[in-house]
């Protein structure tokens, strides 16, 4: 017999149903409290309260666990490449060779850029911020695929917006790349394999045609992609559910989960990290000082990389790119300082009650800028990195979103405010 919530109001009971989910997750269905009762929750945050239900991704706080469709994080960032674990999140199963070859040549086929988004690229302030550009240019797209602005169309055409964008996110990244450095375009080559694309129209020349990226640069950015490819119902990929569940496009939904996505709570703070590592660094590597800055309730420092809101044991991302850091800076014989002022933090923030006390542990974002810098990414270009490995999971959120054919989100609120006022003709006002 399934589980009910009883909640009593103003003398009378009310029955609520009791949802369980293949984890053994639990909630109170809520959709009837108003009708029922009256009454509404408030939870700020939304720190608990569910959105929705979904098959995408599980996380477990407590013990640290990161799922999709069933297959351990472990196991993905281990043996998968990240087009292969972006299959398996937007279709719902690890692809067999026929297929991830289709789903290879597919994205082939629509990696170029429409030149006319070029000169307006090319309009983008130099210096400007990447983040900025990013979702621009992802918003700009649905300019040249009008007929996406429809999202109720066919499965055959919605995927192929969903390929398009899966094949030009590494396009547009890494002409956001070039323009930061002040070096022409790259174009795609259709003879690499999706990350090596990736890498060769970052790093590779105009005048280089044969550069070739380490191996050990393909592997690590294979395994940061696949680490961050989705991650359950997290401020970006719940604001791309919000977009699109008023059916705006998908090319919108995304431009808008990436504008979520740089705010520094979010997937800013792994440029924050960097950021916060080198001032550290320069203030002569007093780890002591910042944790107490951190610590301190009158002071606006947090410790950026730590915390998070359902991680509150360690984040399973986390170990794995700590040691992907270890083995990436040794084969590339990069020697950073600031990783070790980064484990350094991290123990004593470990042995710190505040710390401890509130289960505050490094979080996707405290180890990854440290590789991205060592693979030759500025600072202020990480969250894009972050965006590139998301983006499957924002696609595959937004499409359970409207295979589930949710209602437009529209909270509730508590009304606080001044309650009927006459009004006052201005020549009367004090
Ligand atoms: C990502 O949701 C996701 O899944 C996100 C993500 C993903 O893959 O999509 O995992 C990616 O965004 C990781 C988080 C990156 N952000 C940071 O590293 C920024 C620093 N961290 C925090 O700002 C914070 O920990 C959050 C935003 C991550 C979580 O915030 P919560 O859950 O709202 O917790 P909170 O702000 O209510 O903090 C609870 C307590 C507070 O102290 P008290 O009021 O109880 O005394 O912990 C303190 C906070 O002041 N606290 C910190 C802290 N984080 C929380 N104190 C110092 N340094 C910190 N980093």
């Amino acid at each position: 017999m399934s589980e009910i919530a009883k909640i009593t109001l103003e003398g009378n009971e009310f029955e609520f149903p009791v949802i369980k989910g293949s984890e053994g997750e639990k909630a109170i269905d809520i959709s009837t409290l108003r009708s029922k009762t009256g009454h509404i929750t408030l939870d700020p945050g939304y720190k608990n309260t569910g959105s929705t239900t979904s098959e995408i991704t599980f996380l477990d706080g407590e013990k640290g666990i990161l799922r999709h469709r069933g297959y351990s994080i472990e196991d993905l960032a281990e043996n998968c490449s990240f087009l292969e674990v972006s299959y398996l999140i937007l279709y719902g199963k690890l692809p067999n060779k026929v297929e991830i070859e289709s789903f290879e040549t597919s994205i082939t086929e629509h990696t170029l850029v429409n030149e006319g988004l070029d000169a307006m690229f090319k309009a983008f302030p130099t210096g400007s911020h990447p983040m900025g550009q990013l979702s621009s240019m992802i918003s700009a797209l649905s300019l040249y695929y009008p007929k996406a602005l429809n999202p109720n169309r066919p499965e055959e055409a919605i995927n192929r917006t969903v390929i398009r964008l899966m094949a030009k996110m590494p396009t547009i990244c890494a002409m956001i790349f070039k323009k930061q450095n002040g070096h022409p375009t790259v174009y795609p080559k259709n003879n690499l394999d999706y990350v090596t694309n990736f890498l060769n129209m970052s790093f590779g020349q105009v005048a280089d045609p044969n550069y070739t990226p380490d191996p050990v640069v393909v592997k690590a950015m294979n395994k940061l992609l696949i680490l961050h490819a989705d991650h359950e119902q997290n401020c970006s990929a719940s604001t791309v559910r919000v977009v699109g569940s008023s059916q705006a496009s998908l090319y919108s939904s995304i431009s808008a989960g990436i504008s979520a996505l740089w705010g520094p709570l979010h997937g800013g703070a792994n440029q924050e990290v960097l950021e916060m590592l080198e001032n550290i660094k320069n203030d002569g590597g007093d780890v002591q000082k910042y944790l107490d800055k951190a610590k301190d309730k009158n002071d606006p420092f947090r410790l950026m990389g730590f915390g998070h809101r359902v991680y509150k044991n360690f984040d399973p991302r986390a170990k794995i790119i700590k040691t992907s850091a270890d083995e990436v800076l040794e084969k590339l014989g990069v020697n950073d300082p600031v990783l070790e002022i980064a484990k350094e933090l991290e123990q004593a923030a470990l042995k710190d009650p505040y710390f401890v006390e509130r289960k505050l542990f490094p979080n996707v974002d405290f180890y990854s800028g440290i590789i991205y810098r060592a693979l030759g990414f500025p600072t202020d270009f990480f969250t894009v990195l972050f965006a590139l490995g998301r983006l499957p999971g924002w696609i595959s959120q937004w499409q359970e979103m409207r295979r589930d054919k949710h209602p437009i989100a529209r909270p509730r609120q508590i009304y606080t405010g001044a309650t009927l006022r006459e009004f006052i003709p201005i020549d009367k006002r004090a």
